[in-house]
């Protein structure tokens, strides 16, 4: 058998970390959107580590890169039997951390090196897959390469746009891919025995109750509110402060809502504004037009729901005291994904035969699992990271916790009922 000793394996997560790390659109941050040359360039890389570790290696037509090591069945000629998938991402944010979904496939990758370097063929086949869609950075949409391979993928995203209007179907042509194809990325519910993803945790918790890994027992959901607010342009020195009809202050009152409803809600929703455009922004012009999109989540539907309900009216509010137009767009509705409990009882045995105390909790970050949890069932592990900080190059998770993390990848897989 290859290689059971955390602390080599966490050494060789890190030395792969770094060097996905190194490929990105900007010289000193971390940028890898999807269908970029940067994601090319860290698939092939993907590509090549899951070669070296004894794998099969394709990619479907949303540049997935699959490593699939086949089971004891589909080996001796057979049957094919099941199989377990184990996936994340390599595309990130602007500005992004290294670990945020790299750290899943790495993790992945070695830990079907472990049985394909020892020859030993398991009931069941792994494939390991590295996803390029989970941020949304690129188009208005997400985890479009997770909802092919899930059979989900919408027709209707091949029509979004990139900021410079390049339609995905476009960037689907350029990276050398067919949309025709997109079909034949998906597996069917009857071959497919449960996915897993190893993610860092990207909060506080398992860091304030000294824990290196935990079990993650739901997925969050989210609601995107796009708001547009119409005022009117004007002359930063001339329209007296009364006469005015501005947008960004309005968006202003609105921003102050949402962060001032959802600190009420103590702990059960939040919500985030991290895009605001203003139209022609300019220091001496009034803002006449500005978008702005409120990130809703909670790990309870009905209080998401409610939220969004009573933030839409308080925005009505806002924009009729200010004399604004007004046009609220709900671009995001997806519910709370609850994970698989047989694949979190398999992650709590994993983990504590790695000395760890298997803690439960939510993961408030969105991920590939939930595309996938339409297709079978799914479950996460989450690792520590410092300081729960995420989507910032300060993002850090230890050798010695991620090597911990594939050694219980493995003690799971080790353990799994296909
Ligand atoms: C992805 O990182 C998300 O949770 O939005
Ligand atoms: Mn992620
Ligand atoms: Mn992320």
């Amino acid at each position: 058998m290859a290689d059971l000793d955390p602390r080599t394996l966490g050494e060789r997560a890190e030395r792969m970390i770094l060097a996905l790390g190194a490929i990105s659109a900007e010289p000193r941050r971390l940028t890898r959107q999807f269908l970029s040359p940067e994601h090319r360039r860290a698939a092939d890389l993907v590509g090549t580590w899951m070669k070296a570790a004894g794998l099969d290696v394709t990619e479907d037509a949303l540049g997935t890169v699959r490593g699939h090591w086949a089971s004891a069945g589909e080996a001796a000629g057979r049957n094919t039997g099941k199989r377990l998938l184990i996936g994340s991402h390599i595309d990130t944010v602007i500005d992004a951390g290294f670990y945020d979904g790299n750290l899943g496939v790495v993790a992945g990758i070695l830990a079907a090196e472990h049985f394909a370097k020892a020859g030993k063929r398991l009931p069941f086949a792994l494939d390991v897959l590295a996803f390029g869609d989970e941020e949304g950075v690129r188009f208005p949409a997400t985890l479009n390469s997770s909802r092919a391979v899930s059979g989900e993928f919408r027709e209707a995203a091949l029509d979004l746009k990139d900021a410079d209007g390049v339609t995905l179907r476009e960037a689907i042509l350029r990276y050398g891919k067919d949309p025709a194809d997109i079909p034949a990325a998906a597996f069917s519910p009857d071959e497919v025995a449960g996915y897993v993803e190893l993610h860092i945790e990207q909060g506080p918790v398992l860091e304030n109750r000294n824990q290196p890994l935990g079990v993650v027992t739901a997925i969050a959901g989210q609601s995107y509110l796009s708001v547009e607010l119409m005022g009117e342009a004007g002359h930063a020195g001339t329209v007296p402060m009364m006469m005015r009809r501005d947008a960004l202050a309005g968006a202003a009152e609105i921003v102050l809502q949402a962060e001032r409803m959802a600190r009420d809600s103590r702990g059960e929703v939040v919500a985030t504004v991290g895009v605001v455009t203003i139209s022609a922004p300019a220091t001496n012009v009034i803002a006449g037009h500005v978008v702005l999109i409120i990130d809703i989540r909670s790990g309870s539907d009905p209080a998401r729901h409610d939220f969004v309900d009573r933030l839409k009216s308080a925005i009505r509010t806002v924009a009729d005291r200010r004399h604004l137009g007004l046009q609220v767009t709900q671009t995001r509705n997806v519910a709370t994904t609850p994970c698989t409990a047989a694949i979190q009882d398999g992650f709590a045995a994993a983990i504590a035969a790695t000395g760890g105390e298997p803690l439960r909790l939510a993961s408030g970050a969105g991920h590939d699992a939930t595309a996938m949890a339409r297709l079978c069932p799914v479950g996460m592990m989450f690792v520590r990271c410092r300081g729960g900080v995420s989507h910032n190059p300060a993002e850090y998770a230890s050798p010695g916790d991620m090597g911990l993390a594939v050694a219980a990848l493995i003690r799971f897989i080790e353990g799994f009922k296909a």
